[in-house]
């Protein structure tokens, strides 16, 4: 079969980051793709005064590109700040990667959506709003 995952999606493949879940996360984010049924559940531990992720885990079912993405996505939120871990984009992730094969990119690069959930979920249980990371 012709190889065409980047390098670093393959080392990611076997040998991903932050993998597992954080007891009481601070905010979780769940996102499903319908098409292939991949899905995968992110976890941020977050310090409530600097608003710093301290700790980040990331749980997938799914394939090769979606394993190398939801481990990079970990990796460029850890020890960000809830608003620099929203503006983290799915370009960022690929070009991270080395580049994703076209037809992954739309189905793979799913992190990204559920960190902002999380994000999301973490402002609505602290009673803040979404309004504030933006702008
Ligand atoms: Fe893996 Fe679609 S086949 S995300």
């Amino acid at each position: 079969m012709a190889h065409i995952y980047s390098e670093e999606v393959m080392k990611l493949f076997t040998d991903p980051k932050n993998m597992g879940e954080i007891e009481n996360p601070s905010g979780l984010g769940k996102v499903g793709n319908p098409v292939c049924g991949d899905v995968m559940w992110i976890y941020i531990k977050v310090n409530n005064e600097t608003d710093v992720i301290q700790d980040i885990k990331v749980k997938t079912f799914g394939c090769v590109a979606a394993i190398a993405t939801s481990s990079k996505t970990t990796e460029l939120a850890k020890n960000k700040t809830i608003k620099e871990a929203y503006q983290i984009t799915k370009k960022q992730v690929a070009d991270d990667l080395g580049g994703l094969p076209k037809q992954k990119m739309h189905c793979s690069n799913l992190a990204v959506d559920a960190l902002q959930r999380a994000i999301v979920d973490y402002l609505k249980k602290n009673g803040r709003s979404i309004e504030e990371l933006e702008g």
